[in-house]
């Protein structure tokens, strides 16, 4: 039975796994690890608020199980030597140069990895992947750690985490299913499967963990993500007909979702999906399509990116249009920064998208969000846009608080669905505002006929 885990990566995936690990299995020892010092230091922060991660339910279990089996350090070497099973959960991004830039995942971080276990341990390790990564990966990791010196046997096992941002910790904790996938033909092989699943049976059902071979693990990881993007980008699609139409999307989204087959979830039109895992995991499938010479397969999933840029920029092309076709010097309060509600996380988001179109069209913009910190949303535009955080100061406000964000504000565009936006006193709102005042809707979170009677100009999405 396993008794110490190491976890390299403090991020988004790897702090709240492991969270629920450790607290799901109070006689394993987990050390998460992180060669980012600021990071570790905020996970070990008296100050709860200060965790890097924001994610309902989190905290309580920092509280609950740090410094009793879980640990956060920057101390990797160590933490490697000790566990007995390691996984990594290091990013991937998009690769920006060389070979395949744009399209691949870089997996430096990974190689990086698995070249410090293969010269760090002395032990047998089984070594989880928990990162999304390109199919065949384990193969990399497996003849990079074949090269250790040091007479240790590794194991590789393929564990993808299919955790939402926002939900993390319920996801974790009632699981839809487990993947594992390994070298189920080995004996080897199986003790490692059996190992890993002993740690989930403490609190998932047997029949929801699954084991499949390594490469199928692996493949259904950027599947289920590519799967799931279809879905928005084509309810997406449908909502620019519904535009052009007198169809509402919302109730097309209603009626479709009662069969069965389609299903009810994930058909909610909005502004586009971001994040950090959906455009990223559908380049890479792209780009392995390609390698494999698949173009028509490659172009087929080309397009639930193509279309989720097309959405973007649709919606803010229409607030500069419905706005009499120019919003510079006009004052525009963006609602929301992250990519999805209860989350800090801004990773891909499209607030970043419609900022830098309305930036450029010369509005002023006035941005709150009640999760991402202001340094964030400058980093977030600084980058987009390439212009410096002393000019971009000039041009945008940012708020820790709503109170005063409304006042002579010409337009309202909500990019984030937090349920806060949902409850503010609108006709307080337009009463502050200049007129005619436009409310954009980019997540169908109001009443359209309520906002109409309050005398607001309302556009929503596909509708
Ligand atoms: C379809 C719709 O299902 C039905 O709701 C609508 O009213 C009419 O069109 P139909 O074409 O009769 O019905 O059969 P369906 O079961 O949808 O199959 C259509 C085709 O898809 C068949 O060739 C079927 O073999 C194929 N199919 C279906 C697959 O290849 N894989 C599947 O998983 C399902
Ligand atoms: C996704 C997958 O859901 C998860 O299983 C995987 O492990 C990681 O990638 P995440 O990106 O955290 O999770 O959040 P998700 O809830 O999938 O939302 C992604 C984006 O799609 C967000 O911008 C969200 O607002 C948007 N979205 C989601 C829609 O626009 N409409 C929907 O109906 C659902
Ligand atoms: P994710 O959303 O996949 O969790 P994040 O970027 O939030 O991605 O987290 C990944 C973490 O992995 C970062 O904190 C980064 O510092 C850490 N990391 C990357 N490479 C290494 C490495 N070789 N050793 C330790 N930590 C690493």
């Amino acid at each position: 039975m396993i008794k110490s885990i190491c976890c390299i990566g403090a991020g988004y995936v790897g702090g709240p796994t492991m969270a629920v690990i450790a607290l799901k299995n109070p006689h394993i020892k987990v050390t998460v690890v992180d060669v980012n010092q600021e990071r570790i230091n905020a996970w070990n922060a008296q100050n709860l608020d200060k965790l890097p991660v924001y994610e309902p339910g989190l905290a309580e279990i920092i509280a609950q199980m740090r410094n009793v089996n879980l640990f956060f350090s920057t101390q990797v070497n160590e933490a490697i030597q000790q566990a007995e099973m390691i996984f990594i959960s290091v990013n991937t991004p998009t690769k920006t140069y060389g070979l395949g830039k744009g399209m691949a995942a870089d997996l430096k971080y990974v190689e990086l990895c698995a070249r410090q276990i293969a010269s760090v341990a002395t032990t047998n390790k089984i070594v989880v992947e928990k990162s999304t990564l390109p199919v065949r990966t384990a193969s990399t990791i497996k003849s990079i750690l074949k090269q250790s010196q040091n007479n240790v046997q590794f194991e590789i096992l393929s564990n993808p985490e299919f955790l939402a941002e926002g939900t993390a910790i319920n996801d974790l904790l009632n699981p839809d299913r487990v993947l594992i996938g390994g070298d189920y033909h080995t004996p080897e092989g199986k003790n490692a499967i059996a190992a890993l699943s002993e740690i989930y049976k403490n609190w998932v059902t047997t029949d929801k963990i699954i084991t499949t071979n390594i490469w199928s693990s692996e493949l259904s990881k950027l599947t289920a993500n590519a799967f799931l993007a279809q879905r928005i980008s084509s309810i997406n699609a449908m909502s620019a007909i519904c535009e052009a139409t007198e169809a509402n999307i919302d109730e097309v989204a209603f009626a479709i979702g009662k069969d069965s087959r389609i299903g009810d979830k994930f058909l909610k039109a909005s502004v586009g999906f971001g994040g950090s895992c959906f455009q990223k995991d559908i380049l890479n499938l792209v780009y392995i399509a390609q390698t494999f010479g698949l173009n028509e397969v490659a172009d087929y999933w080309q397009q639930v990116i193509s279309m989720n840029n097309y959405q973007k920029s649709r919606f803010a092309r229409k607030i500069v249009q419905e706005m009499f076709n120019t919003v510079s010097g006009k004052k525009i309060v963006l609602l929301g920064w992250a990519f999805k509600k209860d989350t800090n996380d801004s990773r891909e988001s499209a607030a970043i998208d419609i900022a830098n179109y309305l930036i450029e069209e010369q509005a002023e913009l006035h941005i709150y969000d009640p999760k991402v910190t202001a340094q964030q949303i400058f980093t977030d535009l600084e980058k987009s846009t390439t212009i410096p955080q002393e000019e971009l100061a000039t041009k945008i406000k940012i708020y820790n608080h709503p109170d005063t964000i409304f006042q002579q504000a010409h337009a309202i565009v909500i990019v984030t669905e937090w349920d806060q936006f949902k409850t503010f006193n609108y006709t307080n709102i337009k009463k502050q505002m200049q007129q005619p005042a436009f409310i954009f809707d980019g997540r169908n979170i109001l009443n359209p006929s309520e906002i109409t009677q309050i005398g607001f100009h309302y556009i929503g999405i596909g509708k």
